[in-house]
């Protein structure tokens, strides 16, 4: 069995869902689509697992709800280690694992990714958080006490090593597509960039070799401030630079290509501001990602649900083919050029089921897109 997603799995997904979804809902990547070099068939929507409580109830609803969305034509999925103390990785592999028992799904037609970067806790917080993570991580040498900045984040290979094998456990998967440096900015917090940029080296390195040994398939950064922050800001990342020192650790033939951040009608800096620099022109995120061929994947496209209730007002009139607040705040991320797919936390089944009506709905055209990102108060 495939450790990982590929060409041929995603596109026999995809082509189950022929007729019943949009022609444009599944979408290539890496582009440009050839016949030469092989690409992978990945939904609009993709399914995040960040928020609810840690509860077995938790659990069991994001088991159900992956299955409904893998069902409806949603094979992108995301996780993280720390989402939920570890339960939501282990949640959506046992829903993973219970499709690929069922034959409803195969694991090469799933595109699933995690994150490492946060120290994480075990099931629960526990009752001395301090003390778990000194016991668990600093007494095990698995980190040095000035590898951890805010007392929570560490990037460094031992530890990195530490969190891809639990990972791969939680999901009960042997590989990962995506393996993302959660947050990576928060080292920026504490430590020069230059010291920033060597301890990234590092791990680009050590997240190299795992490509190599076929446990993930590309590697990238999931952030929050750092892409949506001018150069001034301390907390700014560059991506010029980080691709840079991927070439430097991984050649030209480097895997540092998929970026996730913030970004829905509300939060649109990766689309509007002009934060990064290619080639010494200033740019957005999603033009820089564009020119590299990078992957971005959009999170908080709900701002976790506050969005709902403050769509601008051209929004219902424009898309007023869509019934709820919720598809139109996804349809502006998922129809926005650039982003292949807004991350939805969906815990619950019946918001699978009514997001998931999407796929039948073609995105915006850049136009229609243009129109109703100009339209709005
Ligand atoms: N720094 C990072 O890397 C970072 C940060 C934040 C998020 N993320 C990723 O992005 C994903 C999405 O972000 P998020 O979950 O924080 O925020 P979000 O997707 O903007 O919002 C999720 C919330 O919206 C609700 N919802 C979903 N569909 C709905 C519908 N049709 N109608 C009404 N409510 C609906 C969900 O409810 P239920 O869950 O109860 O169904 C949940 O409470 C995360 O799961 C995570 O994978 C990454």
């Amino acid at each position: 069995m495939s450790k990982l997603a590929t060409p041929e799995g995603t596109g026999r997904y995809a082509a189950r869902f022929a007729g019943k979804s949009s022609p444009a809902h599944f979408r290539a990547w890496p582009l440009p689509e050839t016949d030469d070099a092989p690409f992978h068939r990945l939904s609009s929507i993709g399914m995040g697992s960040y928020t609810g409580p840690s509860t077995d109830e938790g659990d069991l609803q994001y088991a159900e709800s992956v299955g409904e969305a893998v069902r409806s034509g949603i094979n992108l999925i995301d996780a993280a280690i720390n989402y939920r103390n570890m339960r939501s990785e282990r949640a959506l592999g046992k829903g993973i694992r219970a499709l690929i028992t069922a034959r409803e799904a195969a694991r090469d037609e799933l595109f699933v990714m995690t994150k490492g970067g946060y120290l994480p806790f075990d099931g629960a917080v526990p009752a001395d958080p301090s003390d778990y993570l000194r016991e668990t991580y600093l007494a095990t040498g698995i980190l040095r006490p000035e590898e951890i900045v805010a007392g929570c984040h560490a990037i460094a290979p031992r530890f990195l090593a530490n969190q891809l094998e639990r990972s791969l456990h939680n999901l009960g998967l042997d590989g990962v597509d995506v393996y993302f440096l959660h947050n990576v900015e928060q080292q920026l917090d504490e430590v020069p960039r230059e010291e920033f940029d060597r301890r990234v080296a590092a791990a680009f390195h050590y997240l190299e070799e795992q490509v190599r040994a076929g446990r993930i398939g590309v590697y990238g950064a999931a952030t929050w401030n750092g892409f949506r922050v001018p150069p001034e800001r301390k907390e700014h990342l560059s991506l010029e630079r980080l691709w840079e020192i991927a070439t430097e650790v991984g050649g030209e033939e480097h895997h540092f290509r998929a970026l996730q951040l913030p970004y829905n009608i509300g939060m649109p800096e990766a689309l509007t501001e002009p934060t990064q620099k290619i080639q010494g022109q200033r740019v957005s995120l999603l033009d820089a990602a564009y020119a590299l061929g990078m992957m971005v994947v959009a999170s908080v496209p709900l701002l976790q649900t506050q969005i709902l209730a403050h769509l601008p007002g051209n929004f219902a009139e424009d898309l007023s083919d869509l019934p709820t607040p919720a598809l139109r705040a996804i349809q502006f991320v998922r129809s926005t050029p650039g982003i292949l797919a807004p991350l939805v936390g969906m815990r619950q089944v019946q918001h699978v089921k009514e997001n998931a009506a999407l796929a039948a709905v073609d995105p915006l055209d850049a136009q229609a897109f243009a129109a109703l990102f100009n339209g709005r108060g």
